[in-house]
């Protein structure tokens, strides 16, 4: 298997192995090295059905580096406005001799369906779809907490938000989990957490200054608006007052707490403007870190180092 899929089923030592390999990548740039040929010759094409500012370009960045030629597919003026079909459109891009689909998409489950349909020799790296899984989000976020605090087995980390609709928190959690971090909490309104949320291996509060206590690790989420029915959407100012993360909320947390956000920000609902450019946000540090871990993971799939579904 030489998939990306999501980080459910993946080992600790994978997980580990893509960090290792996105550090080396990491330091290119500190020296100056701006290529490396590791897939030289190779064509990989970027299938966004959905809109993205940080994930396709860090992509085109980290294909850039490792010297593939890059496609980006222009969705909105490609022929699926003339109703052709997800498979249909997969066929002819094949038939161009691509070796990679970096896919992201609005329904669960899409880049899955990609990589059963595919060419053997393809390999499909899944940048978001639906509320499923964002696993590269979910490790270069692993790789900013490790930059900063090394000791997964000593961590407390809080996921503040719209669990719910969030593939980035599924896929978060999973990743927290296997690398061994002491507890991972989440913190949200009923309305926004799925049922049996603890099966997923987290610790459940409703209050954001009860549960941001001990807190090494605070991730806050955007509400995802575009997935909520007008019933479940909860008005911005009264979110902002019990959910968003203001400078003294935070100092609830330890005092050297990191706070990380997957991005695009909306400043005054989840999060205020003080924080996301303050002294303790690495927020922008998580964008950066996006080009050596898609390298990472990347390289390894065409490899075919065992980055598994
Ligand atoms: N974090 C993230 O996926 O951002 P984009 O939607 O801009 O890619």
């Amino acid at each position: 298997l030489k998939h990306f899929l999501t980080i459910e089923g993946l080992s600790k030592s994978l997980l580990t192995e893509i960090l290792d390999t996105a550090e080396s990548f990491a330091g290119m740039s500190e020296h100056q090295v701006k290529k490396v040929p590791l897939l030289r010759g190779k064509t990989i094409v970027n299938l966004f059905f959905e809109n993205s500012t940080r994930t396709r370009t860090t992509f085109e960045l980290a294909a850039t580096r490792l010297s593939a030629d890059v496609i980006n597919m222009n969705i909105a003026t490609s022929a699926t406005s003339k109703g052709e079909s997800l498979l249909d459109t997969i066929r002819n891009l094949e038939s161009m001799f691509v070796d990679m689909f970096v896919v992201r998409h609005a329904l669960s489950g899409a880049a899955h369906f990609i990589a059963q349909q595919t060419a053997p020799h393809i390999s499909v790296i899944n940048a978001g779809d639906g509320q499923h899984a964002h696993p590269t989000q979910a490790m270069l976020d692993m790789f900013t907490i490790r930059q900063i605090k090394p000791d997964f087995s000593s961590l407390r980390v809080a996921i503040i938000g719209d669990i719910l609709h969030s593939r980035v928190a599924r896929s978060e959690i999973q990743a927290l989990n296997t690398l061994g971090a002491a507890e991972v909490r989440v913190i949200a309104p009923k309305t926004l957490l799925p049922a049996h949320v603890e099966s997923l291996g987290v610790t459940v509060s409703h209050n954001l200054t009860e549960g941001l206590k001990d807190i090494d690790v605070v991730m806050m989420l955007r509400l995802q608006k575009e997935r909520m029915t007008s019933a479940l959407l909860p008005s911005e100012s009264e979110y902002f007052k019990c959910f968003g993360l203001t400078e003294e909320k935070l100092k609830i947390a330890k005092p050297d707490a990191i706070v990380m956000h997957p991005g695009p920000i909306n400043r005054g609902v989840e999060i205020d403007s003080k924080v996301a450019d303050g002294p303790q946000s690495v927020i922008l540090k998580q964008v950066s870190n996006g080009i050596a871990v898609r390298m990472a993971v990347m390289a390894m799939a065409m490899q075919k180092q065992g980055v598994t579904a």
